[in-house]
């Protein structure tokens, strides 16, 4: 029997990696231990999505509240150490501190590493995803691509052995949860919003966020964005925003713009619908690039770059940075972006066919 080690720790993993640990489990006649780092923690960030997703509880949860970058790392690989031990197989998903920790753990113990969402590049070391996207992969025997795109960028850094193109579990996740989310989410209603009646925000990324200057040019984007649309902007707020906004004495000029509405960070099942019902999504998270396209809802991407470049190919998506000016003329183009592309993610069936190529290869 194969003992296979999935590690878990933040709001994007618990969700992408929930379809795949569902499949893993189902597969019988191995161990599958869910491992979760603890570096989200709040219940907004993390609780919340096991039970909108009903997602089984971790076998281990450790604690990682509250530390810099290197030591999340060093903690996460002191903690894990002996559940990966004797692993088989070891599961990481995408491109977090928790991610490039499993990843070091897996290749300083001589496991065999497998990586969800392989491949993808912004190009941009600068970020800290970026350098812990590379090093999950060059450290991965096997490795889950979303898109032909990703694998190509896996060939020009030599990495050739055990791609699989795969399709995202983003995917899977919507698919599975779409039809409960409608069913069930009263988020509309109780934010008094109408379909197609306000943009919707989310916006955390180091790079944004962390310095004063940026973040307040942020706000004056914000407010050119409301300007434009002659719309309201929902914002469920991050706690490392929120953090930076109280930090860097910001507060009073959010408070200011009575249309930026901030809201908690939401549930996964509020989520789809309000993206499913926004009139545009403006982020620069990765998963809202993807899950935006899979609705048939524009995006303006408030980055200077992207590891999701299917989605500008196919005008889903367009990249504005933070400077007001473009931000206000990408919000025009992509308020009249003609709908109806390709959703280049897969159809769904990611976290099946992940499982069967864990199984054919545990034998
Ligand atoms: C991390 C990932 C990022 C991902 C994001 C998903 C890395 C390098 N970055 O960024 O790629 O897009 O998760 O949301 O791993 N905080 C809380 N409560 C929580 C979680 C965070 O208050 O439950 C606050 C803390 O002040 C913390 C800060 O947010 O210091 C940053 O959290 P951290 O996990 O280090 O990075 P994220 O910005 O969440
Ligand atoms: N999400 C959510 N509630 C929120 C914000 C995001 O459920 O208030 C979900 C979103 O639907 C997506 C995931 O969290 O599935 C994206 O996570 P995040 O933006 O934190 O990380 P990234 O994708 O940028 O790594």
């Amino acid at each position: 029997m194969a003992r296979i080690v999935t590690i878990i720790g933040t709001r994007p993993e618990i969700i992408k990696m929930a379809p795949v640990v569902k499949a893993l489990d189902g597969l019988g006649g191995h161990e599958h231990v869910l491992v979760h780092s603890g570096q989200h923690y709040d219940l907004r960030m993390d609780r919340v999505f096991f039970q909108d997703m009903e997602l089984r509880e971790p076998d281990r949860q450790f604690e990682l509240q509250d530390q810099p970058p290197h030591l999340q790392v060093a903690t996460t690989m002191r903690q894990i150490a002996d559940v990966t031990a004797d692993a088989d197989l070891v599961l990481v998903h995408g491109d977090t501190n928790t991610t490039v920790a499993g990843a070091l753990l897996a290749s300083k113990q001589g496991r065999r590493l497998g990586h969800v969402e392989a491949g993808i590049r912004s190009f941009d070391k600068t970020m800290p995803e970026e350098v812990n996207r590379i090093i999950a992969d060059q450290l991965s025997q096997m490795l889950f691509a979303p898109t032909p795109v990703a694998r190509e960028n896996l060939r020009r850094e030599n990495v050739t052995e055990g791609v699989h193109v795969v399709g995202n579990s983003v995917v899977d996740a919507l698919t599975q949860n779409i039809a409960v989310a409608e069913k069930r989410s009263r988020v509309l209603d109780t934010l008094g919003l109408k379909p197609r009646g306000y943009l919707l925000l989310t916006f955390h990324r180091a790079e944004n966020v962390d310095g004063k200057a940026k973040l307040a040019q942020g706000l004056d984007a914000f407010e050119g964005a409301i300007e434009e649309s002659g719309l309201p902007i929902l914002f469920p707020i991050h706690p490392r925003t929120a953090r930076r906004l109280r930090e860097f004495g910001l507060e009073t000029r959010a408070a200011a713009l009575a249309d930026l509405r901030r809201i908690e960070p939401t549930g996964y099942l509020d989520m789809l619908v309000l993206e499913k019902n926004a009139a545009l999504v403006l982020t620069d998270s990765g998963g809202l690039q993807e899950e935006s396209c899979f609705f048939q809802v524009p995006c303006v991407t408030l980055r200077e770059n992207t590891e999701r470049p299917e989605t500008l190919e196919i005008g889903s998506n367009v990249l504005a940075g933070t400077e007001p000016g473009r931000v206000r003329s990408a919000v025009r183009r992509q308020l009249g972006a003609e709908r109806g592309w390709a959703n280049p993610y897969g159809d769904g069936t990611t976290s099946r066919r992940i499982a069967e190529l864990v199984a054919a290869q545990l034998g």
